[in-house]
């Protein structure tokens, strides 16, 4: 299928007779926002740590962008446009917002050891592009001013925007975030979905794969969604069908109450 940026079949993942996903499909459209959610314990993450090979799956085939990426580590996904962040935010204290989103350029680094040592000017031409380049995602992104703050220090919601600014530093062709909205109060969500429909607008033809519990953020922002349950797929469909199948309901909406 040459329009989507991330399939895959039969994935499943096996840690120790624990199915945390059992036969996972997926199709992710370029540009698509699409959806995972479901309740604690899911395999929602984990289908996650597959996709960006964290995780090597115990079944099935992953593709990227039409190439089977079954072989890819970490940095080669990350190298075809695979960007992620994570549950819990892992921005690096002591560093400000500007050397935290600056981060994920140094693999693009070609200087020799030469080079760094000595200082050499393509060094030098290297290190002002990164800048620059980390500066400019910051200014689309209105995070600008926060540039030369410590990134551990800024408010929560803050916090968020500034691992999704690191995260979009690359470019990324498909953003999957992980529960970006856990921790942030109900005015924080509201701002998060106009954020990420910004980005969207920004980043053209960038696709997201959102997982989420709140639902207020998952139905004002994806097209589809899959829903998980014990690592298996309950139901998939757009927003408005899933909220209203039944199994859904007796899952996760209703008993979550939202
Ligand atoms: N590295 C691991 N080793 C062993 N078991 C694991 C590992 N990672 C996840 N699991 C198990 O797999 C299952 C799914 O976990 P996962 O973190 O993917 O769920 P989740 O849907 O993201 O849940 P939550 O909403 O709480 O984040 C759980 O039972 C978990 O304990
Ligand atoms: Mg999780």
């Amino acid at each position: 299928m040459t329009d989507a940026i991330l399939s895959c079949s039969g994935i499943s993942m096996d840690f120790g007779g624990v199915k945390a996903v059992d036969d996972f499909n997926a199709v992710i459209g370029k540009g698509e926002t699409v959806g995972i959610i479901g309740p604690n314990g899911a395999g929602k993450t984990t289908i996650f740590n597959v996709f960006s090979r964290i995780y090597i799956q115990t079944a099935g085939t992953l593709a990227f962008n039409g190439e089977s990426v079954d072989h890819v580590d970490q940095v080669g996904m990350a190298r075809r446009g695979l960007s992620r962040t994570f549950q819990n935010i892992r921005l690096f204290s002591g560093l400000t917002v500007l050397d935290n989103v600056k981060v994920p350029l140094d693999y693009k680094g070609e200087y020799t050891m030469a080079e760094a040592v000595f200082h050499l000017p393509r060094r030098n031409r290297m290190e002002k592009a990164v800048a620059e380049k980390a500066m400019q995602t910051l200014e689309l992104l209105d995070l600008a001013k926060y540039a030369d703050s410590s990134a551990t220090a800024l408010p929560y919601g803050l916090q968020r925007r500034v691992e999704i600014a690191r995260a979009l530093v690359s470019e990324p062709k498909l953003l999957m975030l992980d529960e970006p909205a856990a921790g942030l109060n109900p005015e924080e969500v509201l701002q998060l979905v106009d954020f990420l429909k910004e980005i969207k607008s920004k980043f053209e033809g960038i696709a997201l794969l959102v997982i989420e519990h709140r639902m207020d953020l998952i139905m004002n922002l994806c097209e589809f969604l899959y829903v998980q349950n014990f690592g298996r797929t309950i139901a998939k469909g757009t927003p408005a069908e899933i909220q209203e199948d039944d199994a859904v309901l007796a899952a996760y909406l209703g008993e979550e109450n939202i």
